[in-house]
């Protein structure tokens, strides 16, 4: 695996990578990686790309400085995963190659869809993952680009920037490709804000997939779906949201129907925890 730490080095590998005819994927990431990243790495790969992984943990998209200093990091650690998953490159930027000084960079809209829930929660944290987002597929450039499911909002509005943009002639094509969650073997979404739940919080941790799980099974109606979900949570978590909604307007639904999603925001402890379901064909 080569290492890039600047956009000048990057440009180097991805000339030379095309110069080969390979086409360029992009995995996006803020480091401290799991399996649910590898499994979108595993994916580019199988799909034959050159595969480009960057680490950034962007400071643009923390509404909260100590939220900012506490994500994990941990750089070597995530190479050696990377090398041995068998990535062709690492962008690991500093904050002057992702924001030049003096450079004005163009802010994508998250739009209504941007307003709601996470956005609800923690203003501006979209405005700066889109920020970021954008300025990568600038750098790189890719014919695709992976995101999990788990933050659902953040990959659909991602898929909006990225249609708007090629609709106006401002990007080449781009395929933004959604994978599924991963988790653990008792249903917890991985997350590198993982490793921050304390063991006396893990079970309240897990309680949140168990609650999706029970809404999930309670039928369509959208109460009936809440108040089952509720009845699952530990007690000690703290919710943000949890609802029924419209996977493509974030409308909220009175009744369930095949592709909406149930989504959950939750706290243990000091950590926030993010997850949705998919609902089924009936
Ligand atoms: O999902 C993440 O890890 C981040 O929001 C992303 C997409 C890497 C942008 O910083």
């Amino acid at each position: 695996m080569e290492l890039a730490h600047s956009t000048a080095e990057l440009d180097a590998q991805l000339i030379a990578a095309r110069e080969q005819g390979r086409k360029v994927a992009l995995v996006p990431t803020m480091g401290a990686l799991h399996k649910g990243h590898l499994s979108l790495v595993q994916r580019a790969l199988a799909e034959g790309y050159f595969v480009v992984v960057s680490i950034f943990v962007n400071p643009k998209q923390f509404g909260d400085e100590a939220d900012f200093g506490d994500y994990p990091r941990t750089l070597g650690v995530d190479a050696r995963l990377l090398t041995d998953a068998g990535v062709d490159l690492l962008f690991a930027p500093g904050n002057s190659d992702i924001y030049p000084p003096g450079v004005e960079l163009k802010q994508p809209q998250a739009g209504e869809i941007g307003q709601k829930f996470e956005g609800e929660h923690r203003p501006g944290h979209f405005d700066g993952m889109l920020l970021v987002v954008n300025r990568l597929f600038d750098l790189v450039s890719p014919s695709a680009a992976y995101f999990g499911e788990k933050d659902f909002q953040q990959l659909v509005l991602v898929k909006n920037m990225v249609r708007q943009q090629i609709q106006s002639g401002e990007r080449e094509p781009l395929k933004i490709v959604s994978c599924e969650t991963v988790r653990d073997e008792e249903g917890l979404a991985l997350s590198s804000r993982n490793i921050r739940i304390k063991p006396e919080h893990l079970a309240a941790a897990r309680s949140i997939y168990r609650a999706l799980s029970a809404g999930l099974a309670a039928g369509s109606n959208r109460e009936r779906m809440l108040e089952a979900a509720k009845s699952e949570l530990d007690p000690i978590t703290r919710l943000d949201y949890l609802e029924l909604i419209d996977a493509e307007s974030f409308e909220v639904l009175a009744e369930a129907k095949p592709g909406a999603r149930l989504i959950i925001a939750a706290s243990v402890g000091e950590v926030r925890l993010i997850d949705n379901l998919v609902i089924g064909d009936a």
